[in-house]
């Protein structure tokens, strides 16, 4: 890789992980590292808009089985942004129809010279399947209702940007905990950075289940309202259920979503976050997605800063494995 600037550092002798697959098998010190060093690239780049050539030579290939409008171009501007390469895989209009295996497409995609593989699956445990057959680094973006590590990373980031710690604070995610990998890799970076976490839904969507990782159950969005720092909306994700979780998407609406008569019984300081991609009326009404608490589109910018880090971190530690590898 090319000479890092001053700014960021050198890299960090504690990461070793070439790939990145989930928020539950890192440690506390692993997640707040990668924090840092997405603050160091967010500065580094005037804000993720200028450029740096810490990635210069390397390929990223984004290899998505489901649709994404944040992920999938955030890991390609981030890649650019550090002077990589980056090339885009569809399912659909590949050589998968004729009977090709996920595996051998992505080792044929692999012996086109690529680095690094992001992969977005519907599911769960595909971007392990990845980094046990594949010698490039992995990174996951979304495998089922498994894990999103690096939107659990980038929400928690932007807490931090806002708040100054994560420790003590009590933060909801409210909606469709059921069908969310977002939720899951929340609860992991959340709790092991010693944050409060508490699950709001209908019962249908929050099971009690929840309980057994240290997370606060709740079915009264109004009940926990006052107690709430942050609090992130999750979409209902209609697109994963077999059967209506609820009787109408009105009746979710007046219990769960956040709105302007909520907002005067919050904190006055509340931060309202959302993974997105946001259905104004349905999670939150527009008003309070575009108003002064909203931090809706910096959790965006910092999805930028995120998977820098990431990409860095984890081609960095490939590329330290394969040098230790040939002493
Ligand atoms: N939050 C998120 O993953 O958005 P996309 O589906 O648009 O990537």
């Amino acid at each position: 890789m090319s000479t890092t600037p001053d700014s960021i550092g050198k890299f960090p002798p504690n990461w070793t992980r070439r790939h990145l697959l989930d928020l539950e098998s890192l440690s506390a010190e692993e997640i707040q590292l990668v924090l840092d060093y997405a603050s160091r690239f967010k500065e580094a780049t005037g804000g993720c808009r200028t450029k740096l050539s810490v990635l210069a030579g390397k390929t990223v290939a984004n290899l998505f089985f489901e649709n994404s409008t944040r992920t999938r171009t955030s890991f390609s501007l981030a890649a650019r942004r550090l002077g990589g390469d980056t090339v885009d895989f569809s399912s659909s209009g590949s050589s998968l129809s004729k009977g090709e295996t996920f595996i051998d497409t992505a080792r044929t995609i692999q012996a086109m010279g690529i680095d690094l593989v992001v992969v977005r699956h519907p599911t769960p445990g595909t971007p392990t399947l990845l980094a046990q057959n594949l010698e490039v680094s992995v990174i996951n973006g979304g495998d089922g209702a498994h894990e999103h590590p690096t939107q659990g990373l980038l929400d928690i980031l932007s807490i931090r940007e806002r708040r100054g710690t994560i420790a003590g604070l009590t933060v909801a995610m409210v909606g469709d905990i059921a069908h969310s990998r977002t939720a899951r890799s929340n609860i992991w970076g959340l709790k092991k950075l010693g944050a409060h976490v508490i699950l709001c839904g209908p019962s249908t969507l929050v099971s009690k289940d929840w309980e057994q990782f240290g997370v606060e159950v709740a079915y009264s969005l109004d009940d926990i309202l006052p107690r709430c720092d942050v609090l992130n909306l999750l979409r209902i994700q209609f697109e994963r259920q077999y059967t209506r979780p609820f009787p109408s998407v009105r009746e979710y609406a007046l219990l769960y979503a956040m709105n302007r008569e909520r907002l005067s019984r919050a904190k006055d300081d509340i931060l309202i976050m959302a993974p997105g991609p946001i259905n104004r009326g349905v999670e939150v009404t527009p008003d309070v997605a575009d108003g002064p608490h909203s931090v809706i589109l910096e959790q965006v910018t910092n999805g930028l800063a995120i998977r820098m880090a990431a990409l860095w971190l984890c081609l960095g530690a490939n590329a330290k494995a394969a040098t230790e590898s040939q002493r």
